[in-house]
């Protein structure tokens, strides 16, 4: 490994938030407004969302975890209900489904796209099985017309863990629009950001009953209850959560969405010259972007073969970030791996287990130049021709 970048190279992170002067303004519009809570800020971004998806309903909430713990006490889903879901995902689902008292069941994943597969999900098709819960990884998604097909001939529910594909679709359907219900992520390092934050999107029936699930169980919000009747009238109609969006983080919000189509085109361009710039490499998988998919580009995320590559994926990370400042991260570990889920039973998930040892996630969001984007490719050909 030949050590080229000289130490005053800044470090060039995994991720970094695109924030500018719009959201300074409209937080500080918010904070002088005297309304900090869930607020017509909020309810604002539900709209936005709302409309740009052609959904029925959203609900801005205090992150994606929250919106997808929520779906699943919208469902009704507790012991004895199967969940399908792939295991090369963040651990929100399962965690939210084991807090519940539901059983994920890992399905595998298709070996292109890092997708769940139809096929594995459809043979994880039990008595028990209520509901699929399908990952747009990395912000290409699944095939939702097969996702919706087989759901609807089992009378499954199909909920869309959004969380990396706002602004991304497929065959013309957005994601987070074919769900029964759909969490987007507004985290720090999601393609737009709160901060912390998440919507929930989906069937108005579904909607209206998390509402008050996420707002302590109380019939309506404060902010409507405000100045229209005495704020203590309020009833409890089912033991809820807190899990509503401030308008402080809404009003980040905001501005991000109407940015998110450039963020993503910027996100494409880069995708694009890294899949130029690195074709060829030997035991460099690419992403694959399939026929009738606007890809989101959350990740350029690549698999590294070590019997071919000159290096395997801890060693190209280690190389990039020690010796030419460059930050990648791995999406994911599976989670049937993870301590907390070594008791729960597994069938074999073979291409999860061989893509999750490969993967390695580089730099690729709005805030990166030109240069940022060649050096990532010049210090990967030197990794190569070393
Ligand atoms: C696939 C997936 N689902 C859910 C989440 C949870 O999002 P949040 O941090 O907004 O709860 C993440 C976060 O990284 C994620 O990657």
């Amino acid at each position: 490994m030949t050590p080229t970048a000289p130490a005053s190279v800044p470090f060039l992170p995994w991720n970094q938030p695109s924030i500018g002067e719009e959201e300074i303004t409209e937080v500080t519009d918010t904070l002088r407004s005297g309304w900090l809570t869930y607020g017509p800020k909020a309810a604002r971004l539900e709209e936005v969302v709302r409309d740009a998806l052609g959904v029925q309903d959203a609900f801005a909430v205090s992150s994606c975890t929250a919106a997808l713990h929520l779906a699943f006490l919208t469902l009704g889903l507790g012991p004895g209900d199967e969940v399908i879901t792939p295991s090369l995902t963040f651990c929100a689902v399962p965690n939210a489904l084991l807090q519940v008292g539901a059983r994920p069941v890992f399905a595998d994943i298709e070996p292109t796209t890092l997708n769940i597969d139809p096929e594995a999900a459809t043979a994880a098709i039990t008595d028990q099985t209520k509901a699929i819960v399908v990952m747009h990884y990395g912000g290409h998604p699944c095939d939702l017309t097969a996702f919706r097909k087989l759901a609807d001939e089992h009378g499954l529910i199909l909920i869309e863990d959004a969380a990396h594909a706002l602004h991304a679709s497929r065959d013309g359907h957005r994601a987070g629009s074919v769900g029964d219900l759909a969490a987007f992520s507004f985290y720090a390092n999601k393609v737009m950001t709160t901060g912390e934050g998440g919507m929930l999107v989906g069937r108005t029936d579904l909607i209206r009953v998390a509402r008050p699930l996420g707002r302590h169980g109380i019939d309506s919000s404060a902010w409507r209850r405000h100045g229209q009747r005495n704020t203590a009238d309020y009833e409890v109609t089912v033991p809820g959560l807190k899990y509503v969006m401030p308008d402080v983080t809404a009003s980040i919000g905001l501005p991000q969405f109407t940015k998110l189509p450039a963020f993503t085109a910027r996100r494409g361009e880069i995708a694009a010259v890294y899949t130029a710039a690195l074709a060829g490499l030997p035991g460099l998988t690419l992403p694959t972007t399939l026929p009738g998919v606007e890809h989101g580009w959350f990740l350029y995320s690549v698999l590294i073969d070590p019997a071919i590559a000159p290096l395997d994926r801890n060693q190209v990370a280690q190389a990039l970030r020690e010796v030419h400042q460059i930050g990648t991260s791995a999406h994911f570990k599976p989670v049937h791996t993870l301590t907390g889920y070594r008791s729960l039973i597994t069938s074999p998930l073979p291409v999860t287990e061989a893509a999750a040892a490969q993967q390695l996630s580089l730099p690729c969001y709005p805030a990166m130049t030109d240069s940022d984007v060649d050096r990532v490719i010049t210090a990967m050909h030197t990794l190569w021709s070393s």
